[in-house]
């Protein structure tokens, strides 16, 4: 899988060169990125509507923004403390399919112009997989194992989605869940968010406590409501 164009959803960054030595909040990630050349609206502090540039597979119809104007008043108050860094990351979406986790969380990543990175844990799977087997091609580049985690660390923001959503009873096999900790490990105390539909419950039981563990040091956001989607289709 390519960087620039995975299927469906998946955010490329332009430039994975920022070093973040230290961990950094979303806020500040924000503030460089509203210095950036990137379009954004010109919102003051945590703007929610917010340009689609990047990401055609969401909400997308010529130059719709996605925006998250629809999303209720307390998921966005939730969204704001983690930004402003009075709430602590990880973020942790749950909630049932459709009710708008991913929605959200490309809104916030939408805010960052460079230096950001979406993955479903299937797609982080395969490429971590790809990097140690030193199959992982980054256009006509070859990146190493090393290479892959540094970058993985260094991003400004990252989201993986759809955490153990092959199964809410069956393990994974033991190369998920090695990748699976590790990118939550490479990536404590800064800001990332994790998207499940399960619980936190359920996700000890699909991967172990240590994972489930990790994910509830920061701070969750459970949606609920009917499936966005169905809505749609019978508005
Ligand atoms: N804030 C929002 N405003 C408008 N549409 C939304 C919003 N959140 C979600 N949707 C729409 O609802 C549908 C489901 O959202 P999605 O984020 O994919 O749900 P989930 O990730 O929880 O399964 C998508 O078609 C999406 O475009
Ligand atoms: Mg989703």
């Amino acid at each position: 899988m390519t960087e620039q164009s995975p299927p469906s959803r998946t955010v490329s960054p332009a430039d994975t060169k920022a070093s973040l030595s230290e961990p950094e909040t979303i806020g500040q990630v924000l503030r460089k990125s509203a210095a950036s050349t990137q379009p954004l609206t010109s919102t003051p502090g945590w703007a929610l509507r917010l340009t689609l540039t990047h990401l055609p597979n969401m909400l997308s119809d010529g130059n719709k923004t996605r925006t998250l104007g629809e999303t209720p008043p307390e998921i966005r108050e939730q969204v704001r403390k983690v930004v402003m860094g009075d709430a602590p990351w990880p973020l942790v979406m749950l909630g049932a399919v459709g009710a708008g986790k991913t929605c959200t969380a490309l809104c916030m990543l939408d805010r960052v112009a460079k230096s950001r990175r979406y993955y479903t844990a299937q797609q982080f799977v395969d490429d971590a997989r790809d990097a140690d087997m030193g199959r992982l091609m980054r256009g006509d580049y070859l990146e190493s194992i090393r290479e892959f985690w540094k970058k993985w660390r260094n991003y400004g923001i990252t989201c993986v989605d759809e955490i153990g959503s092959r199964s809410s009873r069956e393990k994974v096999s033991d190369h998920h869940y090695e990748a699976v900790k590790r990118s939550i490990d490479e990536r404590h105390g800064k800001p990332c968010i994790w998207i499940s539909n399960l619980t936190l419950q359920q996700i000890a039981q699909v991967y172990d406590d240590r994972i489930a563990s990790r994910l509830s040091e920061g701070t969750h956001i459970t949606f609920t409501g009917a499936d966005r989607r169905l809505k749609k289709g019978t508005a």
